[in-house]
């Protein structure tokens, strides 16, 4: 039985003092659940600070990106080892935000996915089309693309059967912070298609990987949308900055 995640990506959002009344009202509200794991996403000038504040608490830590090398003259770039050394859980690879306005590319995708698995962090590998290419009917391509891009990359080093350590995340581009989401039917359709994917490089790991919806998800459209039998769970972006919303998207999973 697969648990629910619910990510909170924080994007380039936060100050010490804010973070800090945040963790403080996560760590009041948020109940401790078997069946749902609950992490935040921070900038990575934050990671010191908020491994601190979530210290003896079920809450995990992630980054929002991540080198595809482990070390070396890459200025400005942040490595898996250093994550992993900052209590880092888990990495967003390959969110839209950084696939259009930082040029990343599948392979350079697939590259940090496998820099990120080898740190022995837990990548949540984001897919998703925009409105275009869903109005030409291109989602199941483009999605499938950018799956493959990456489970290429990743069984080149990895036996299939590893691949259960992977989170995929829907995040349909037109839905990113813009109110818009995607129907729960419209998002199990893309999910189912997704596993399909995995089950073709590995059946039994397939069953293990959690896919999220991202896009959009707030307190009053995440009920629907976790019910979905392929919808593990949520990549939160503007809800998760508030901790009333956070927390009665986590609420909606039990
Ligand atoms: P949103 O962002 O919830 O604000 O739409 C989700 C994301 O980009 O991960």
């Amino acid at each position: 039985m697969r648990r629910t995640l619910i990510a909170g990506n924080w994007k380039m959002n936060g100050c010490l003092a804010n973070n800090a009344i945040l963790l403080a009202d996560l760590k009041a509200l948020v109940n401790p659940q078997e069946s749902v794991e609950v992490a935040v996403c921070v900038p990575s000038p934050y990671l010191a600070q908020c491994r601190d504040l979530l210290r003896d608490t079920t809450i995990m830590l992630g980054a929002q990106d991540v080198s595809a090398r482990s070390h070396g003259a890459y200025s400005g770039e942040v490595s898996a080892p250093m994550l992993q050394d900052f209590g880092c859980r888990f990495v967003i690879i390959g969110h839209s935000e950084r696939r259009s306005y930082h040029g990343e590319t599948d392979q350079s995708v697939g590259l940090k996915t496998v820099a990120a698995l080898a740190a022995g962090l837990t990548p949540i590998v984001c897919v998703g089309e925009s409105l275009a290419q869903r109005e030409a009917n291109q989602t199941e391509a483009v999605v499938g693309e950018q799956l493959d891009a990456v489970l290429d990359a990743v069984l080149d080093t990895v036996p299939a059967a590893e691949l259960a350590r992977l989170v995929i995340a829907y995040e349909p581009v037109w839905a990113i912070g813009t109110g818009k989401t995607a129907t729960p039917q419209m998002a199990q359709e893309v999910h189912a298609v997704l596993r399909e994917k995995l089950a073709a490089r590995n059946a039994t790991a397939a069953q293990s990987v959690q896919i999220l919806y991202g896009g959009s998800m707030k307190p009053d459209n995440a009920r629907e949308l976790l019910a979905m039998p392929d919808i593990d769970g949520g990549l939160i972006g503007g809800a998760a900055l508030k901790a009333s919303d956070f927390v009665a998207i986590i609420n909606s999973a039990v």
